[in-house]
């Protein structure tokens, strides 16, 4: 029987520079996806996965999210008052987590800011979900990784198949056999690749579940060439001493962290939203005759 997987970190505390001018004051992490901040989503897919307890690293600019997540009893004083119920359960809906917040006094990259949730973490298997990669599939993807772990007791890393023009903006994992369906072994994880020297078109996408040796291995780990401590390097040396999976995510993922991303995933979620979707079809539907008819003319 395997230790219990009951806590999430969340690393929030990026500098977000792909969306400059925005992120200089407002965090990434609370961009909209139509009403709804990014990082909600991901601490929605943690408490239907079942974790309990939940930290998040933060920095400077970063102060909404500690708001967001506060209860506001004035606010729903309001809302009790005007019988606006529907309303009252959206921003009660993640009220019974216990969310924490850590700071990163300096954003020294993704490992770093995992090694600063250790003493949260203590000795316990753990899972990171980034706070700008929203994933939807029936069984959430933190619930499969916590799933494969009850079976394997090893740390297990979701990966996703990306066109392989984009493979170097991604840590890359060199599969060997795939002991089940959508289950590898790994011989090696290289951080950002290029498309000539990439292992494989599997990419290591925002949810990581890990044991609690990586802090060692975090702990006397070198910055890279730009400064920062990469947490593939360390999930690379973890692998030498222990077996560390990747698990294939057949789901949809939405990365939100650059621009045109960011854009399609509110028109997707636009779609699917029950208040705004008939509207935006009949304006998109408009909008694709405009462009075509456009495009058809400089043809001309
Ligand atoms: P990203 O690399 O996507 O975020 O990290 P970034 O560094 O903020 O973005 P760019 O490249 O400058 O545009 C993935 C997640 O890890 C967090 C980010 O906030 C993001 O949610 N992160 C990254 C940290 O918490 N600390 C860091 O030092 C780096």
């Amino acid at each position: 029987m395997q230790k219990k997987v009951t806590k999430a970190v969340i690393p929030a505390a990026g500098l977000g520079t792909r969306f400059l001018p925005e992120t200089k004051a407002l965090p990434k992490e609370m961009l909209p996806i139509v009403d709804t901040p990014t990082i909600q989503f991901i601490v929605e897919e943690a408490k239907k996965s079942g974790i309990k307890d939940i930290v998040i690293v933060i920095g400077k600019g970063k102060r909404s999210i500690e708001d967001h997540f506060d209860a506001n009893p004035e606010l729903e004083q309001n809302l009790e008052e005007r019988h606006k119920t529907d309303m009252l359960e959206t921003i009660r809906k993640t009220n019974d987590m216990n969310i924490y917040f850590i700071r990163q006094s300096h954003p020294r990259g993704l490992g770093d800011a995992i090694y600063t949730a250790r003493s949260f973490i203590s000795n316990e298997p753990f899972v990171v979900m980034l706070g700008d990669d929203v994933m939807q599939d029936k069984v959430p993807l933190t619930k499969q990784l916590m799933d494969s772990y009850q079976q394997t007791g090893a740390s297990t890393l979701a990966v996703k198949k990306v066109a392989h023009r984009d493979i170097s903006k991604y840590g890359v994992i060199d599969p060997s056999e795939e002991v089940r369906p959508g289950l590898f072994n790994v011989k090696k994880f290289v951080e950002k690749p290029s498309p000539e020297k990439a292992p494989s078109d599997l990419a290591i996408i925002g949810r990581y579940l890990l044991t609690p040796e990586i802090f060692g291995i975090l702990e006397d780990a070198k910055p890279d060439a730009s400064g920062e401590i990469q947490l593939t390097s360390a999930i690379d040396t973890l692998n030498r001493t222990q077996r560390v999976f990747a698990h294939e995510f057949k789901g949809a993922r939405y990365d939100t962290g650059n621009k045109l991303s960011w854009l399609k995933t509110n028109i997707i979620f636009g779609l699917q939203h029950p208040e705004i979707s008939t509207g935006l079809r009949a304006y998109l539907k408009d909008l694709g005759k405009q462009l075509t008819d456009e495009d058809a003319k400089k043809k001309k």
